[in-house]
Parts: C-alpha cells; sequence; structure tokens
C-alpha cells in the first residue's frame, strides 16, 4: 500500500515513521509513505499556502493551487481523504476499509480549511478523529495511518494479531494478565493458569462480551456475534 501526505508540517511526521511497526512496516515494504510540503507546490515567490477567506471573517483558508498540484503528483487509482471535523467519524471499520486501497492521499487540513473548490473536484471522502478540533490534520493522519497499517497483511505477527483487538467482530478486548500470579493481594483469574485452551479461550470470549456490555453497551447492537 501506497500512502501520500500532504501537509505544511512534513517534519512532524519524522519521527512518527522511525518508530516501532510503523517503521518494520516500511522497512517490509508493506507500506510506502510519501510526505509532500505544500509549500513546495505553492505558485508565488513567497510560497503562500494560504490567504485571507473571501467574504471576511477570522482566520486563514488554504489555497487551492498548492494542493491541486500537489495531488497532480499523486498515482491512480487512489483514494483521496482530507481530514477534518467536519468528515465521518473514523472508526475500525473505515481503518479495514482503507487498509483494502492501493494508494491512499491524505489532505492535512489547517488554519479554517481548504478552498471549496478543491475538496468538492478531488477529495473523494472527508474524514473526523472525533468531536473536538485540532490544530490541524496531521495528528489525525497519524491515527489513521497508525490503525490502517496494522491491518495491512504481514505487519503484526501471530503473537500481536487482530484477531484479538478491541472492535474485532465489534467487541472490546478481554483483560489481559502477567507476573506475577499475585500482586498486592490480588490473583490471577484461576482458568487462566489451568492450562485448559478450550475454558481459557471460552473465558475470554465471556469477558469481551461482558466488558463490551459494562463499557460500550452502544457497540453491542451491531457486534457480529455467533449463536454461542
Ligand atoms: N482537523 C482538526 N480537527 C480534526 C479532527 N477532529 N479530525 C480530523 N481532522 C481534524
Amino acid at each position: 500500500m501506497r500512502i501520500d501526505i500532504i501537509t505544511i508540517f512534513p517534519e512532524l511526521f519524522k519521527p512518527f515513521l522511525q518508530f516501532g511497526i510503523i517503521k518494520k512496516a516500511c522497512e517490509k515494504n508493506a507500506v510506502d509513505i510519501q510526505t509532500f510540503d505544500l509549500r513546495n507546490y505553492a505558485t508565488d515567490k513567497h510560497q503562500m499556502v494560504d490567504d485571507y477567506p473571501y467574504g471576511g471573517g477570522p482566520g486563514m483558508v488554504l489555497k487551492p493551487e498548492p494542493i491541486w498540484r500537489a495531488l497532480d503528483e499523486l498515482p491512480h487509482p487512489r483514494r483521496v481523504v482530507f481530514l477534518t471535523p467536519q468528515g465521518q467519524t473514523f472508526d475500525q471499520e473505515k481503518a479495514w476499509e482503507l487498509s483494502q486501497e492501493k494508494n491512499l492521499a491524505l489532505i492535512c487540513g489547517r488554519y479554517e480549511g481548504i478552498d471549496e473548490r478543491v475538496r468538492e473536484k478531488l477529495v473523494d471522502e472527508e474524514i473526523s478523529i472525533g468531536d473536538y478540533v485540532l490544530n490541524g490534520g496531521e495528528v489525525p493522519a497519524m491515527v489513521i495511518m497508525e490503525a490502517v497499517i496494522r491491518l495491512l497483511p504481514d505487519v503484526l505477527g501471530d503473537e500481536d494479531s487482530v484477531v484479538g483487538d478491541s472492535f474485532y467482530q465489534g467487541l472490546l478486548d478481554h483483560p489481559h494478565y502477567t507476573r506475577p500470579e499475585e500482586f498486592k493481594g490480588q490473583r490471577v483469574p484461576q482458568v487462566l493458569l489451568s492450562g485448559d485452551h478450550k475454558k481459557i479461550a471460552n473465558w475470554r470470549k465471556k469477558e469481551r462480551l461482558r466488558q463490551t456490555l459494562l463499557k460500550r453497551p452502544d457497540l453491542l447492537k451491531k457486534a457480529n456475534l455467533d449463536s454461542e
């Protein structure tokens, strides 16, 4: 998969790409991530990427030409996503959907947003990472990339497979324990020490249902449950 990020702060992405699973995914060529500095696509000598809004009012708007020119360089077929609080809320299902794309372009907004004409002509989809306002789309782009990249084939090993993740089948994760067996008077549930894999799997299944019912009952309505 290729992911292209259009941003006025490409430097923000450097540390993000240099650690952990994202770094490994790049090394394995599971994903190819490129950043495009919007200033390099400005058309005037001051490299202006923003301007005052027509009609007046506070803030600045990202100009259409630099975004258009940057997108012109990106491969087809592609899905162009604009990160904005006005988009559909991102979730695990959307992460799965985006992970199927060959080319994904992420446009990071700043200031009051982007010129409407680029949004109308070139943006396929607007995505928000939640109902709050950030200073720009860079952190949301990282959130989306992190959720998507871990779903790509061969990125996670068996030991941290996505099968046990929260939201897999629409349920939250079960509780986890590690050594010591007793910590400040609290013991690890006996079943996890039993070595009985069937019983353990059953306990985990029940716990996932219980955790979801307690913490996010809204999820149960659309959870992908079997007859058991
Ligand atoms: N840009 C600013 N706030 C945002 C949000 N909540 N989601 C996506 N992009 C944004």
